[in-house]
């Protein structure tokens, strides 16, 4: 791939392929959780010891609801997509809200769960760590969210479609997302699996739901694929799905 890295939307990849296309699959909203749970839980079946990457927030939720009961990730090995700077314990902290939402919810929690410390003394050591326990053997399959900005993980616009695991400024948007779940956090930075790893997934599933996404997916799917929306970069996937409920896909 050869993108340009501006953040500037002249400067549309080099590749010349504003129109690259994502296969986008659009499911009624009062469905949507439980058909990409349907589509984890089979992935898991059929792989028991893939190796995949999550996300936490607010889209993965009602799919992670959906899914608990039949997931099987006792065999695989997971990874927790990105990290807030934040105090352990933190109910904003993506750890925090993956044990709620799923892990905590599992017959059989995974044997092999690997996620970013973001308390580490040495931080810069520390996504070296974890990258290379990414690196070595790769992701299966790897699901993100949809940030409203186009970010994934903590990968926010401006960010180079090579870029590696590591600590992330965070937007304002971001910033202020954190704080919807911790009112006390004061969140300026994370830790994130960067682009690079990321996009050589075998298997990218970007899960968008709601109204509000609706915009930002519109660009994501028909705008120039651009650092400035690091979501675009899953148009060159071979293997990238988007799962969005039909309130997201409104302007598709
Ligand atoms: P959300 O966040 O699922 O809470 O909307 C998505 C993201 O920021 O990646």
């Amino acid at each position: 791939m050869d993108h340009d890295n501006s953040t500037d939307d002249s400067n549309v990849s080099a590749s010349g392929r504003p129109d690259s296309s994502i296969r986008v699959e659009i499911f009624e909203d009062h469905v949507w959780a439980g058909e990409v749970a349907r589509r984890l839980v089979a992935h898991l079946n059929d792989q028991p010891t893939s190796r995949i990457c999550l996300p936490t927030g607010e889209t993965p939720r009602p799919l992670y609801t959906a899914a608990a009961p039949l997931l099987d990730v006792s065999s695989a090995t997971v990874f927790l997509l990105d990290e807030f700077g934040l105090p352990p314990g933190s109910p904003a902290r993506c750890d925090s809200m993956l044990q709620r939402d799923l892990l905590g919810s599992l017959e059989e929690p995974p044997h092999m769960y690997h996620r970013l410390d973001a308390n580490a003394s040495d931080p810069a050591d520390e996504c070296g760590r974890f990258d290379s326990l990414v690196a070595d053997g790769g992701l299966n399959l790897t699901l993100l969210g949809l940030g409203g900005n186009g970010h994934l993980g903590l990968n926010e616009p401006g960010t180079t479609v090579d870029s590696a695991t590591r600590v992330a400024e965070l937007a304002q948007s971001t910033a202020n997302a954190v704080r919807g779940y911790d009112p006390d956090a004061d969140p300026v930075d994370g830790m994130t699996l960067g682009l690079e790893r990321i996009l050589a997934s075998d298997e990218i599933w970007l899960v968008v739901t709601g109204s509000h996404k609706a915009p930002i997916l519109e660009r994501t799917i028909n705008g120039p694929i651009s650092s400035a929306l690091p979501a675009s970069f899953l148009r060159d996937h071979p293997n990238a799905v988007v799962y969005a409920d039909r309130s997201a896909a409104t302007l598709l």
